[in-house]
């Protein structure tokens, strides 16, 4: 009878022991971190962005510098071209379009204008429509943190919404 309890104590000691140098074995026994294909270095410089393309951001919106570094041409011709070498970056594909330009367009300025010399009354309302998706950058930012309308006079002001660059409309997180 005593040697049994005596077995069930050793065993209990061995378990506890066991899971103690378990535990300190994988503590021991990190993985080794993913390696980047990108330096450190490469990476901070792409996120300077550049080419031209404005750097600025407001609360949910970075403007379209930030993103040509990676998504811009490549100086060594590796990525971001098609099967013949040709260029085919997306940066410069997108900020011909009718959409990244669609809060500089004169026609566009106006056509804003003339509505409101027809109505006068709502040139809020109106300025704070357009805006919506001719700027969205300017106007969702302000819309959304609760500041109000956006209107035409902030719009010329403000070097994010202005050129409505973001490579799309959408919110980008901040923190690429
Ligand atoms: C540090 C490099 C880097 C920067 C800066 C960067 N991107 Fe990207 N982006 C990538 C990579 C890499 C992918 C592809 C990810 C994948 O396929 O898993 C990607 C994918 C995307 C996609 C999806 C494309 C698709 O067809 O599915 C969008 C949209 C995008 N990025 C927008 C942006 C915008 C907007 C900015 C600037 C505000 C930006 N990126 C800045 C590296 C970057
Ligand atoms: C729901 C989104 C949306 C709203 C709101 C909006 N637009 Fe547009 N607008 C567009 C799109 C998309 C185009 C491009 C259409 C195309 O390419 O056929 C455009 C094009 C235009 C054009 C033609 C630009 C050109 O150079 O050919 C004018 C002018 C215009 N919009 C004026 C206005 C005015 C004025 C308002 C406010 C009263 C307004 N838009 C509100 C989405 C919108």
């Amino acid at each position: 009878m005593k040697s049994v309890s005596h077995l069930v104590r050793v065993s209990i000691l061995v378990l506890l022991l066991g899971t103690v140098f378990l535990f300190v074995a994988w503590t021991n026994d990190e993985l080794d971190n993913a390696q980047a294909f990108h330096s450190k270095e490469e990476i901070a410089f792409f996120m300077k962005g550049g080419g031209s393309l404005p750097i600025g951001e407001n609360t949910y919106f970075k403007t379209s510098g930030h993103c040509y570094g990676c998504h811009g041409p490549d100086a060594n011709n590796f990525s971001m071209i098609d099967s013949n070498g040709v260029d085919v970056n997306v940066s410069d594909d997108w900020r011909s379009t009718m959409m990244a330009n669609s809060a500089r367009d004169p026609f566009w300025r106006a056509k804003v204008s003339h509505e409101i010399l027809v109505n006068p009354a709502h040139q809020v309302g109106l300025e704070d429509k357009c805006t919506s998706c001719h700027a969205p950058a300017g106007h969702h930012d302000k819309v959304l943190t609760g500041a109000g309308p956006y209107s035409i006079a902030e719009l010329t002001q403000d070097p994010v919404g202005v050129g409505w660059r973001q490579l799309r409309s959408m919110p980008y997180p901040k923190c690429r």
